[in-house]
């Protein structure tokens, strides 16, 4: 009632700047917590942000030696070091990944003997695996387009919104299955800040699709994915966007693996001002950094599909040429 009488008062446009502002404090807020928790999982993950080793690889792939002369190297590979002393496993993809890249840039450079000594001591002392690749890579672009001879046409245009699944559970090898190839969508400074939660049980599963917000289409559900991105992986300049756009893209490539693996799949989004967002992470245990951009409903194909015709619009009206 006085939430109405303010909104009221204040009007539609103006509350939800109050609101996007609260939120974007409140995103502040909890960014700058995990980053001064040192105990925290997320204070380590952080910590890799902070490291933005991918900008190391940018570097080579454009050829800008004067950024990578320029790199603090010995005082990256002690915030590796920092990483492990904090409780990350040797084994973690940031200190594997970030070792790969460091190693590489390394390589590139003549001198810095000091800091390839430190790196090879660290890698030494922790056993760490090197079986990451980091930095650049050439290959010839043959083999590139040896993979583009198919008919992506009839690829992309037979994936259709799958409301009405068989009465079957998708396995946990299926679902890494997907989800492996739709981490090969583009993310920034390859933040990869996504998750997808699933689950192989029932009861669970009837719980997701219970929170799924579009409860006028999931009576056809069996199976349900929740996406989220993690903002703990995004800097405090990049919240309130780079969710919503890496967690789409990645969404993107998420609907298109289900379909390369023969099932079918339905978005049902999640609005990040929807209220029950705070009660779904915690019913399912998903973490305070995170934001929930989707629920996916997933599963088997029935004999007969039924799907809304959905036309799409005239090309010309969505390339939209510069040229007069
Ligand atoms: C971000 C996003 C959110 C969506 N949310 C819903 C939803 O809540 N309920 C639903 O029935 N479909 C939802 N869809 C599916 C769209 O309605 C569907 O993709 C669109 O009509 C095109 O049809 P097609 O997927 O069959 O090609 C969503 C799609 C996207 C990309």
């Amino acid at each position: 009632m006085v939430k109405q009488v303010i909104k009221k008062l204040l009007g539609e446009k103006n509350t939800d700047r109050i609101r996007r502002l609260k939120t974007s404090i409140d995103a502040a807020k909890s960014t700058w917590h995990n980053l001064s928790t040192p105990q925290s999982t997320r204070d380590r993950l952080n910590l890799s942000q902070l490291m933005s080793v991918h900008m190391l690889e940018k570097a080579m792939v454009v050829g800008n030696t004067k950024y990578l002369s320029a790199v603090k190297y010995p005082a990256l590979i002690d915030s590796v070091t920092r990483l492990i002393d904090m409780g990350v496993p040797p084994d973690d993809y940031t200190v594997s990944e970030s070792i790969a890249v460091i190693r590489s840039a390394l390589a590139a450079l003549p001198g810095h003997e000091d800091a390839k000594s430190q790196l090879e001591a660290l890698v030494a002392k922790y056993s760490i695996p090197q079986n990451f690749r980091g930095g650049m890579e050439v290959i010839p672009s043959t083999e590139i387009l040896s993979h583009t001879n198919f008919d992506f046409h009839a690829f992309v245009s037979s994936r259709r919104s799958v409301r009405k699944f068989k009465d079957k559970i998708i396995s946990r090898e299926v679902i890494y299955d997907i989800v492996r190839d739709a981490l090969y969508c583009p993310s920034a400074c390859n933040r990869q800040p996504f998750k997808v939660y699933f689950s192989e049980e029932r009861e669970k599963i009837a719980k997701i699709i219970k929170a799924t917000p579009d409860q006028f289409i999931t009576s056809g559900f069996h199976d349900c994915l929740i996406v989220t991105c993690d903002r703990v992986l995004l800097s405090p300049a990049e919240l309130d966007d780079q969710e919503y756009i890496n967690g789409g893209i990645f969404l993107g490539y998420l609907v298109l693996s289900i379909h390369a693996h023969g099932l079918g799949s339905c978005l049902c989004q999640f609005l990040q001002k929807d209220r029950r967002q705070e009660k779904v992470k915690r019913s399912f245990g998903i973490s305070d950094s995170e934001v929930i951009v989707c629920f996916v409903g997933i599963g088997e194909l029935e004999d007969e599909v039924s799907f809304a015709c959905s036309q799409r619009r005239p090309v010309e009206t969505v390339a939209i040429s510069l040229d007069s």
